[in-house]
């Protein structure tokens, strides 16, 4: 990160709180009472401009910022500050009728045509070069306005044109490939293109990874998500060029989409293309949602490398993208930013500011609803504007590591996409947050974290489902181990190399010297297979699922934690009772334990609650708070702000008894941690 926006304007707060604000959806006179309710709400920053490309150039020959200065000017009198959109994520009509050549193409042919949003190649030159002129306009005209605190480039690249398989796409996609192989048959031999009579005698023959009459090519594929991630880093490249150039000083973010529903781009990549990073994420509904919110909150902190970023969208309430859209619940709303704030959110920023009348959001909620003032939710956030400013010594700290972490490999997750596995019911994000369920209900913290990411740091060390393990992430992992990490891995880890080829001589592949097993079968099971696993008194027994192998021992340092029990499932699954389904094996300082199954809810948290303890880890929260909360830290100079988040089963009563279980006083003045609430607590540091 090279830098951050500045503190805002108005001198009260040092946290950012606001929305995309779209005003030209509105009339003037909307525009005045919207800077009165900012004011009201405690409104520090807006993002501008968004979606703002047709009105800023209405015909490829006309240019009106009339409306924009305007409004610049409006809010910066008011002391609100702008995070200015370089408007290039929605081409204007005329620019996609004049050239359809721009329009992107899905996989299976079809056009994405104007009407929507994101209609744009990220690889067509003809794209780059108008929407390179229209940033370089705005950066020329506000580059050094006072009130233009960041600049926000495009947004959420590559949301629905994340693929193109256009004709241009397959030109740069051949590029990058020649940039990536040393030759042809090198790309050959890594794609594995003997199979299906696949291979190529001229880098000319190579397509993306079109719709084909069967399965694509694996090595293809991923190739082409990598391939497609870096070419929007190239459109984030150009345009951040044009505004470091024209607007120097001022920092360029775009905003990332670290939550559930999305899966298209290695986000790990990006860490360092911006001055500063931001996300988007919108709450899963129902049970389990605020768990996720915190497992990409970390996602992004790991993003961050620690520091602190901007969640640059989320919902006050609704969405409208949805099947059912509820509503979030008095206090969710409050709780959610608190928890993003928690994980190293600076800014706390909504979709959108006022709720649109017309248009494909128009049931979207925002800060100002339908309804106006008068609502609930402008209430609340209200409420939250001004919190935010008593929580403002905060700002600018640093997350404190966990000693716990757990490794979400974003290309796993891309490979995982792809059909042909040997269990294609595998949700590997779902399950990841699963298991962060299972740390937050044995009272720990963990930090999700990506491969690149230093995992040496860590005492504790989960990573299920690690799929796709180059052998420098297998050296890495290994070191980790023996200079004194714990390790637990899973069946289907380290079975492919970067290009998806399988490791041979038996499964789990790049880990299996690690882990002292050796696998030759994978036993995916059919639904409603249920295993037992036995902990041989000593240890819980529990249930498992969906996998089972037989797992041989090979290395004399292994230790079997369960056995597959002696029940008719297990039978049927081909498997002797008293096959190890759990093992443990010690290296150096630390140890590798790998998990043949997936065991159920109460096995895995009995499992991880064994591992853990032998790594000398105890929890970070006291009862009652363990397990009820999760739990953040941020360490700032003096103290260290402890965030707790109520998972919403039991109303944890006063927030000041709560506080002084951690030796720390309520920042902030909530009154209580009921069941969607958070409190932020000063611990001072001795
Ligand atoms: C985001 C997008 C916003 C808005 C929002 C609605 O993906 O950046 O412009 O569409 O979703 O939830």
């Amino acid at each position: 990160m090279t830098a951050f926006p500045r503190r805002p304007s108005r001198d009260d707060s040092a946290l950012h709180y606001g929305a995309d604000y779209n005003p030209e959806q509105w009339p003037r006179e909307t525009w005045r009472e919207d800077i009165a309710l900012m004011q009201e709400a405690g409104v520090t920053v807006v993002t501008l401009a968004v979606f703002s490309w047709a009105r800023i150039q209405p015909t490829e020959d006309t240019w009106d910022f009339t409306w924009l200065d305007e409004i610049i000017d409006m809010l910066s009198k008011a002391g609100i500050d702008v995070d200015l959109a370089t408007s290039t994520a929605s081409p204007p009509a005329w620019l996609t009728m004049k050239h359809p050549e721009v329009l992107p193409v899905t996989y299976d042919g079809h056009i994405l045509w104007q009407g929507g949003r994101q209609h744009w190649r990220p690889t067509s030159p003809l794209f780059r070069q108008y929407a390179l002129e229209v940033t370089r306009r705005l950066a020329e005209r506000y580059g050094h306005n006072p009130a233009v605190v960041a600049w926000h480039v495009n947004n959420e690249l590559g949301g629905a044109n994340v693929f193109d398989y256009s004709d241009d796409a397959a030109a740069a996609f051949r590029a990058w490939l020649r940039g990536h192989y040393d030759d042809l048959e090198d790309l050959n031999a890594a794609w594995g293109t003997s199979f299906w009579s696949q291979h190529y005698a001229r880098w000319e023959e190579i397509l993306p990874p079109r719709q084909a009459g069967a399965q694509n090519n694996p090595g293809q594929v991923l190739d082409f998500q990598r391939f497609s991630g870096d070419a929007l880093r190239d459109h984030l490249a150009a345009e951040t060029a044009i505004l470091h150039e024209l607007s120097p000083g001022v920092p360029v973010t775009t905003n990332l989409m670290l939550a559930a529903n999305y899966q298209s781009i290695d986000y790990s990549a990006w860490a360092r293309d911006t001055d500063f990073i931001s996300n988007d994420h919108y709450l899963l509904p129902g049970e389990g949602g605020i768990e996720e919110l915190a497992f990409s909150a970390s996602a992004t902190s790991a993003i961050a490398d620690g520091e602190p970023w901007w969640l640059m969208e989320h919902a006050t309430s609704a969405v409208n993208w949805r099947t059912v859209n509820p509503a979030k619940r008095p206090g969710q709303l409050r709780r959610d930013s608190l928890t993003h704030l928690g994980h190293g959110a600076d800014a706390i920023c909504f979709f959108q500011w006022r709720a649109s009348a017309a248009g494909g959001e128009r049931f979207h909620s925002a800060m100002v609803p339908h309804a106006g003032r008068h609502s609930r939710v402008f209430r609340e956030v209200t409420a939250l504007g001004r919190e935010l400013r008593s929580l403002r010594e905060v700002a600018g700290s640093p997350s404190l590591p966990a000693r716990c972490a757990l490794v979400f490999d974003y290309e796993t997750w891309l490979l995982f996409q792809g059909d042909s596995m040997p269990d294609n019911r595998i949700e590997y994000r779902e399950e990841l947050v699963r298991w962060y369920r299972v740390f937050a209900d044995l009272g720990l913290r963990v930090d999700v974290v990506c491969p690149q990411n230093d995992l040496a740091r860590y005492d504790f060390l989960a990573a299920p489902l690690l799929h796709l393990v180059p052998s420098t992430l297998a050296a890495r992992l290994r070191e980790a181990v023996e200079s004194g990490t714990h390790l637990v891995t899973t069946y289907f880890s380290g079975i492919a190399d970067e290009h998806a080829r399988v490791y041979l001589g038996g499964y789990p592949g790049a880990l299996r010297g690690l882990l002292g097993v050796r696998v030759d079968e994978m036993r995916p099971l059919l639904d409603g297979t249920t295993l037992m696993v036995d902990g041989g008194g000593t240890m819980a027994n529990g249930l498992a699922g969906s996998w089972c192998e037989p797992v041989e021992i090979v290395s004399p340092e292994v230790e079997v934690l369960r056995t597959y029990s002696d029940c008719q499932d297990t039978l049927k699954a081909g498997l002797q009772p008293g096959t190890p389904a759990v093992t443990r094996r010690t290296l150096g300082r630390g140890s590798a334990a790998y998990v043949s199954t997936r065991l159920e809810h109460s096995a895995l948290s009995d499992l991880l609650a064994e591992l853990i303890a032998r790594a000398g880890i105890t929890a970070d929260l006291p009862t009652p708070l363990a397990g009820e909360v999760i739990a953040s830290v941020r360490r700032g100079d003096q103290a260290d702000y402890w965030t707790l988040t109520n998972r919403g089963r039991v109303d944890l009563g006063p927030a000041d008894d709560v506080a002084a279980l951690l030796g720390g006083t309520v920042l902030g003045g909530a009154h209580t941690l009921g069941l969607d609430d958070a409190i932020v607590v000063r611990v001072p540091r001795r």
